[in-house]
């Protein structure tokens, strides 16, 4: 396979370090985002004891100037970037009658907007190059909604109709548009939900367990190969049977 350069937002989380790990294996040149440097340094120095080496860029997604900021110094490190991994996000969980306008707007801009913010800045290279692959990282709960998250439900399956747009933009430039909605995996933000709910949840699966992060990161490598460019604007539910809409 081409040796590409990727950016993976939210690349320290427990999905995106799966992504990243992931990436390097397949031959790539790697860089994720971080807003807390200690904690980032921390992360990369695991990263490269298991032999991986990432790189490092600042930047808070949810905010333009930053995110552009971040893909150029990206850049400046690896080289123009053909793989986005648009992985970052967060949870504000609550139901919507007792909702604020900050668990709304926070959940909508870090993991929506991030989206624009993100692959504005590559967009043209992309175009330039007539190569790219753009991957959102959405959820099962864009596809299906899900109880106390109404902010999370929106920005993901908002995700989605950015995805099927961009790739009818693109598609006669080489760039695959494509999103991956995972179920419920074992990372931190599955476990910080309540036990007796998770347990709930985990009822509902058949497979009868959590995924891990490395099945998600199978799924996102599903789409880079060049034999996979006939595969644009494509929803591939990883979620161990828990939703199979189509
Ligand atoms: N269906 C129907 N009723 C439900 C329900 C559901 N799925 N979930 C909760 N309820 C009911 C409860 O039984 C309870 O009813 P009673 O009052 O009659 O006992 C009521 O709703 C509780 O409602 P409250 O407004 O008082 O809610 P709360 O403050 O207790 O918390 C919650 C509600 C925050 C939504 C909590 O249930 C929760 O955390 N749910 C999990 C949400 C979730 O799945 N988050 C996913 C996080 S991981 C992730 O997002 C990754 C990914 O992509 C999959």
């Amino acid at each position: 396979m081409t040796a590409r350069v990727a950016l993976v937002t939210g690349g320290t989380g427990g999905i995106g370090t799966a992504i990243c790990r992931r990436l390097a294996e397949g031959g790539h040149r790697v860089a994720t985002n971080f807003r807390n440097e200690d904690k980032a340094r921390a992360w990369q120095a695991q990263m490269q004891a298991a032999g991986h080496d990432i790189a490092l860029a600042a930047g808070d997604v949810g905010s333009p100037e930053e995110a552009e900021r971040m893909v150029r110094e990206a850049e400046r490190q690896l080289g123009p970037v053909d793989i986005l991994v648009n992985n970052a996000g967060i949870t504000r969980d609550g139901t919507f009658h007792k909702m604020t306008a900050p668990q709304w707007q926070e959940v909508i801009n870090t993991n929506l907007n991030s989206v624009f913010n993100v692959t504005r800045p590559v967009i043209e290279g992309m175009r330039d190059r007539k190569w790219g692959r753009i991957i959102q990282i959405s959820s099962i709960n864009g596809q299906k909604g899900q109880y106390g998250q109404a902010n999370y439900a929106a920005a993901k399956a908002g995700m989605h109709g950015f995805t099927i747009s961009l790739a009818q933009e693109n598609a006669r430039f080489g760039i695959t548009v494509n999103t991956v909605s995972p179920g419920y995996i074992g990372t931190d933000m599955v476990m910080a939900v309540p036990e007796d709910v998770r347990a709930k949840i985990v009822a509902q699966i058949p497979t009868g367990r959590l995924g891990n992060p490395d099945e998600i990161a199978y799924a996102v490598g599903f789409f880079i190969p060049d034999e996979a460019s006939w595969i644009t604007g494509a929803n591939l539910s990883a979620n161990g049977g828990q939703y199979m809409g189509w």
